[in-house]
């Protein structure tokens, strides 16, 4: 892991000037890291995956950021699908209790699928989630994340493509939001603790 930033040439224009987010205490993963790792794990996808058309499941909101930019760098054909879900929980903790909001337009059933995640934390949203989908008979069912913390104690999830591990705190930007913010974010990085308490 490095502090070296965003500034790889390829930040959005809210990024000036290479710098970090004045809200940002510390760059996790950086922008290049994030791309570098993305054209990796798509080249295992095109192999693993050669000859067939794989359904990339997003979970939103969070996935939306890393599934289109991993679409975009993988070259066997892909169809898209999203589920929306809400876990009941704290702010920052999830209970295992999920509803699902939006479910799938298709049909999984005889599909190869790959669920992608921004971040695998306790396991339980995904866990509940593999479980549902395991459930329609697809022909393949696997997980693509690009972050996962270390206090996946609780259930194992079986996480064929994975991106980083990153420190058991709470991060956002490439997807991941403090209260609806930082998503856009083209790194992952640490909040400054004046974010979360303005006192
Ligand atoms: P889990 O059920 O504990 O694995 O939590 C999964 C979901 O919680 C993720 O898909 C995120 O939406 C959210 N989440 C977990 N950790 C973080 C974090 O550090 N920042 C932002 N969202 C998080």
């Amino acid at each position: 892991m490095t502090t070296d930033g965003a500034g790889d040439g390829m930040a959005p224009p809210m990024v000036v000037s290479g710098g970090p987010h004045p809200d940002i205490e510390r760059v996790l993963v950086s922008s290049a890291q994030i791309q570098r790792r993305l054209r990796e794990l798509a080249a295992e996808i095109d192999r693993d995956y050669a000859g067939r058309q794989p359904l990339l499941v997003g979970v939103l909101k969070g996935a939306f950021i890393v599934m289109a930019d991993l679409a975009r760098y993988v070259t066997v054909p892909l169809e898209f699908d999203f589920m929306a879900v809400s876990s009941y929980g704290s702010a920052t903790k999830t209970s295992g209790v999920v509803r699902i909001l939006k479910d799938l337009d298709l049909d999984i059933a005889g599909r190869d699928v790959l669920v992608v995640e921004d971040i695998v934390d306790s396991g339980l949203t995904l866990n509940y989630l593999l479980r549902n989908l395991r459930a329609r008979g697809p022909a393949s069912l696997e997980v693509m994340t690009l972050l996962s913390k270390p206090d996946q104690t609780r259930v194992e999830i079986p996480m064929r493509y994975h991106g980083f591990a990153v420190p058991n705190v709470f991060v956002v930007g490439y997807g991941l939001d403090y209260a609806e913010r930082y998503r856009s974010l083209p790194y992952v990085g640490t909040l400054k603790p004046a974010v979360y308490d303005p006192s």
